[in-house]
């Protein structure tokens, strides 16, 4: 069972699992962090960069992203690579080249996968990884249908998920319609997850993940198998749980 911890407000979330990750960070400075991208997490990035300039160090985390869109520009602001630069890498002091996201360029997409792979393996595993959770079930990029014991991979977005992220480009037709994702494998080896999701909207997929069967129909519930979850809802999110 996951530690399911719902809070009034999603900054008390962000604190919460800023301190999380903090404790992490002073017991072991070389932890490896698993990052999101999204609206969700942001209060966590928020929370961490005021324990940065309260003096906490963060320049020996390694960080690993969970996806990447592909075909995007280098440097294009909605890329993952320059979401989490901005968000998360430049705000907590953390060194360029220990960040890592996987590779969305098209001409490399034969082994994006696997060097992926092999860089957080060679990181050691992930310590902590973040997650937020889509409208489709969805966890990374990992859509409805997906294996749940993926590694790192192409996925196709659901037609849901690319209106959904609409929001952050000029009109749906710029928003790439393959990504590079962690496979659901990939995520269920880091060693503690921490799943967040705000709001109503989310309140029938995160019953459906946490409380419904565990089917690749829902991706994010693969969740139910892993020894270390915790759960941060607002009580939104957590409205239509029934446990
Ligand atoms: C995005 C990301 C996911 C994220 C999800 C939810 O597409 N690939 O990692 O968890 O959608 O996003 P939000 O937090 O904005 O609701």
């Amino acid at each position: 069972m996951p530690e399911l911890i719902v809070v009034p407000e999603p900054d008390e979330a962000g604190e919460l699992v800023a301190s999380k990750v903090v404790a992490l960070v002073q017991n072991n400075p070389g932890s490896v962090l698993g990052v999101a991208t999204g609206t969700t997490p942001l209060v966590v990035y928020r929370a961490l960069r005021r324990h940065f300039e309260a003096g906490v160090d963060f320049s020996k985390v390694r960080a690993f992203a969970l996806d990447e869109y592909v075909g995007l520009p280098a440097g294009h602001p909605e890329s993952y690579a320059s979401v989490i630069d901005r968000e998360v890498r430049q705000g907590l002091g953390i060194p360029a080249a220990q960040v890592h996201v996987p590779d969305g360029d098209p001409a490399g997409l034969d082994n994006a996968g696997q060097r992926f792979e092999d860089a957080i393996a060679q990181a050691g595993g992930v310590d902590l990884q973040l997650l937020g959770i889509g409208a489709t079930g969805h966890i990374g990029f990992n859509e409805p249908g997906s294996s749940l014991t993926s590694l790192t991979h192409v996925e196709t977005l659901a037609e849901q998920t690319r209106i959904d992220n609409s929001r952050f480009f000029d009109t749906l037709a710029d928003v790439p319609h393959l990504a590079v994702t962690q496979g659901v494998g990939t995520i269920m080896r880091a060693r503690e997850l921490v799943l967040l999701a705000f709001g109503q909207a989310k309140a029938q997929i995160v019953a459906r993940a946490l409380e419904g069967p565990i089917s690749e129909d829902v991706p994010a519930s693969a969740l139910q198998m892993h020894p270390h979850l915790t759960v941060v809802l607002d009580e939104g999110a957590a409205s239509q749980l029934k446990r």
